[in-house]
């Protein structure tokens, strides 16, 4: 049966190309006021004044719900490691007590620190695990995230974390897009041996990973101490070969070369782009490489330096927001504190950081022909906020403001 969300007070369509948006384009956010949205098998049917959408050939015989608030697509969150065993508290102590995370690294926390657990987790108890969180996701209106692997760094422990995803995917209505985060850091039983490491998961864990189809995309952690760029490269277009999507954490704490490294190799986007120089800059608006913004682990990890977003879209590189959700650099998911961490620290425009966490972060997945938007035919993912302006969402930070989540046409979280 069609639904029709009506009394909505500003809509945000975010109608346009369908295309990463860049520049102007991302100050776009096609907003009607006095809106309304008719929702039928799963799509957007229409979306618009109220005037125009209840004409609608569908409208008389929808079930009507009366909204009052505001309303945008669903949040893309591009980038998250959504699957650990627990915490990382001990980091978190001794960064507050003014470790950085190069040092927590040094002293046995960090990545590697997260692996014996996750290694231990059975299968069922990391997708429940999983699963329970994907509900925080969507309750703060987020109705896709990308979900990486990189806490197993085995055949077996990456795997699991692969088939736990598939698990949790039937016990959630967050849509959850997999990637493969093998090159994370290097395993203990590699001895710091990169490349070796490398070669294994090139031998053992893309192929099997590929032949099992259980994930879309390849990601590696480009950065002194855990790969190289000439790795990156080699790897990712190894993982290209095999028909993954590459991505790349890139200049997240210097600037490392992985942003060429991931370009070099097709990557569809760089995350973090912390310490981008211009050539960097120029690359990625000359091979349209989407900018993933992780301000949220910034603000985590008490950083003064925030990614440059003013100069990314000064100079027409496509800029995504996510949360970056993860036990060690930021243990959080509401996409809504990065639109706040955006505006307040890397001087986004609220227009341009709800583009950034929308429309622009279904591009970084590669799904911006059906999500982030709310044309006619989309995907009717679908959040409602509790306010009568969008400003508001970036602006009482800290707060969840979501009140409904519409996913593929079904209410699937109301307050
Ligand atoms: O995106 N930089 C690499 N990966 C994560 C952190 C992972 C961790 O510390 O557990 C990030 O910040
Ligand atoms: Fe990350």
């Amino acid at each position: 049966m069609a639904i029709l969300f009506t009394g909505i007070k500003q809509l945000l369509t975010l109608t346009g190309d369908k295309a990463p948006r860049a520049g102007a384009a991302m100050r776009e956010t096609g907003m009607v006021k006095d809106a309304a949205v008719l929702v039928e098998g799963g799509l957007i049917e229409a979306a618009g004044t109220w005037t125009s959408v209840s004409h609608h050939r569908l409208a008389k015989k929808a079930r009507k719900i009366e909204v009052n608030g505001v309303c945008l697509p669903g949040f893309v969150d591009s980038h998250t490691h959504a699957i650990f065993a627990e915490p990382r508290l001990k980091d978190f102590s001794m960064r507050t007590a003014g470790a950085s995370y190069q040092d927590i690294k040094a002293a046995g926390g960090g990545i590697l620190s997260s692996i014996g657990a996750v290694r231990r987790q059975s299968q069922h108890d990391m997708a429940r695990q999983l699963a329970i969180r994907a509900t925080g996701f969507i309750e703060c209106g987020t109705t896709t995230a990308e979900v990486k692997t990189g806490y197993g760094l085995s055949l077996e422990s990456e795997l699991k974390m692969l088939r736990a995803l598939r698990e949790a995917s039937e016990l959630t209505p967050l849509e959850m897009l997999p990637t493969l985060l093998a090159a994370h850091s290097v395993p203990p039983e590699f001895n710091g041996e990169a490349q070796k490491y490398l070669n294994y998961v090139i031998a053992e864990i893309l192929p099997k990973v590929a032949a099992g189809k259980l994930a879309i995309f390849a990601d590696i952690f480009c950065e002194s101490g855990y790969f190289t760029p000439e790795q990156t490269t080699a790897y990712l277009k190894e993982a290209a070969r095999l028909g993954f999507k590459p991505k790349v954490h890139s200049e997240q704490l210097s600037n490392y070369g992985g942003t060429l490294a991931g370009i070099a190799a097709g990557a569809i986007s760089a995350d973090h782009a912390d310490y981008v120089n211009a050539g960097d800059i120029g690359a990625m608006r000359a091979a349209g490489t989407i900018a993933a913004l992780l301000p949220a682990s910034n603000y985590y990890l008490g950083l003064a330096k925030y990614p440059p977003a003013r100069e990314l879209i000064a100079a027409g590189v496509p800029v995504a927001l996510a949360t970056d959700f993860n036990p060690g650099t930021c243990p959080a998911w509401n996409m809504q504190f990065v639109l706040s961490a955006a505006c307040t620290h890397c001087g986004m425009t609220p227009e341009e950081a709800i583009c950034a966490a929308t429309v622009n972060g279904a591009w970084a997945l590669g799904i911006g022909d059906r999500a982030g938007s709310l044309m006619p035919g989309m995907q009717a993912d679908l959040s409602f906020f509790e306010a009568d302006d969008y400003r508001e969402l970036g602006y009482y930070f800290g707060a969840n403001q979501c009140v409904m989540t519409v996913k593929k046409g079904k209410i699937v979280y109301s307050r």
